[in-house]
């Protein structure tokens, strides 16, 4: 078993060779930039170049910890920086389209902060922009790199479950919402700025659902206006389904944070370590129980890594691959454009209490 594992670990491996690696700007030293995308890309040995902020006092604190040479005073002044080949954005969605717009028209090459946007004509116009100037550009949707999560997407192309049934997200979890102090009156909050990494990770697995049920909840006293619990359920070809349910104010202190799929010829089954302790977290876990290779009921797969920051890693190399190689991306804007499509259905059937019709009508 050990040796087969291998073609699973082969996939899972997001170091970034010497030879493809491109000097990095960042726009944003928000949490996400300090807590994870700069952690991470020390751990890979990349060269970020400068900041912006528009609170320069925060992108001084950012650079000065994490030894970035320069703090640009401005956008244009970071985009009139010759040195840098790919932009990060990591700033409110909101916020994000008109960055990027102006960074692609710069030529730079981006990874933008999910969600790149909070509509599907703004993910639209996006794309567009990417493919009007030439530049490569991917969403950063990381839990498609986190390692527990990329070894089970290895083993369902490998045919280690057969026939995908079912794939269930169910997490439950302490959200100390107060962070994000921009998040507090939006609308829109749970599925748009959390479960969207497991509705996009389903659409990775399985494509685009049929139709899609979501109903939400909200309990007295949270802090956020949206919604903070949502139970969303997809309906495929084939009697295919998947399931994610998701709660932010988990009053017993008990987090959890489990996945599961489901094969006519096995499961795999999951945890997401960093959520049982959010940013600190523990480590992942992952078990499979095939009937096509020799697992001896559940059999663990050992994870080494975590979701925070070492996922970070996949998705800036996915970009440093594709500059360098042509590789296509794992996650790219226009690939992640149905991402949105798939949150607005979602956010369309809570509105509608009915199901959405989204892929084959
Ligand atoms: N797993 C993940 O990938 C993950 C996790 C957390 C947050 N995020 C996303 O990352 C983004 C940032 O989140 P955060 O937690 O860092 O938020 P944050 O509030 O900590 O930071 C946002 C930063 O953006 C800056 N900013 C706002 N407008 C700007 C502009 N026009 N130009 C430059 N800087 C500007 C703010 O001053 C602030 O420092 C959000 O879209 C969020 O959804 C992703």
């Amino acid at each position: 078993m050990i040796d087969i594992f291998k073609e699973v670990s082969d996939y899972c491996n997001f170091d970034i060779p010497d030879g493809i690696k491109v000097p990095i700007a960042i726009v944003g030293a928000g949490g996400i930039v300090d807590g994870a995308h700069l952690p991470a890309y020390k751990i890979a040995g990349l060269d970020v170049i400068g900041i912006f902020d528009v609170d320069q006092a925060k992108a001084k604190d950012v650079a000065e910890r994490h030894n970035i040479p320069k703090v640009y005073k401005s956008l244009d002044e970071l985009l009139a920086d010759p040195h840098s080949v790919i932009v990060d954005i990591a700033v409110p969605a909101a916020l994000q389209p008109e960055i990027f717009y102006k960074v692609a028209a710069a030529k730079k090459h981006i990874l933008a902060q999910k969600p790149m946007a909070t509509s599907v004509e703004d993910g639209l116009k996006m794309a567009h922009a990417v493919e009007e100037n030439g530049i490569v550009a991917a969403v950063n949707h990381q839990l498609r790199f986190e390692e527990g999560m990329a070894a089970a997407y290895r083993m369902v192309e490998l045919g280690w479950i057969g026939k995908v049934t079912n794939v269930t997200i169910e997490v439950n979890l302490v959200t100390p919402w107060e962070m994000w102090p921009w998040a507090k009156d939006l609308e829109r909050l749970e599925i748009m700025l959390h479960s969207i990494h497991y509705h996009d990770v389903i659409r990775w697995f399985l494509g685009e659902p049929n139709t899609v049920f979501c109903v939400a909840g909200r309990t007295h006293g949270q802090y956020p206006k949206g919604e903070t619990r949502t139970i969303s359920t997809y309906s495929y070809d084939e009697g295919v389904t998947a399931l994610v349910h998701a709660n932010h104010i988990n009053r017993g202190g008990d987090n959890r944070a489990e996945f599961r799929i489901d094969g006519d010829k096995g499961s795999i089954r999951g945890t997401l370590g960093l959520l049982y302790d959010y940013p600190t977290g523990r480590v992942d876990t992952l078990e499979v129980n095939s009937q096509v290779v020799p697992t001896d009921g559940w059999t663990p797969y050992p994870v080494t890594t975590r979701w925070f920051p070492d996922a970070f890693r996949g998705t800036i190399g996915s970009v440093m691959r594709a500059i360098a190689t042509g590789a296509p991306l794992r996650s790219s804007v226009a690939d992640t454009v149905g991402t949105l499509r798939l949150v607005d259905a979602l956010y369309k059937s809570m509105d509608s209490g009915v199901s959405v019709k989204l892929g084959k009508q």
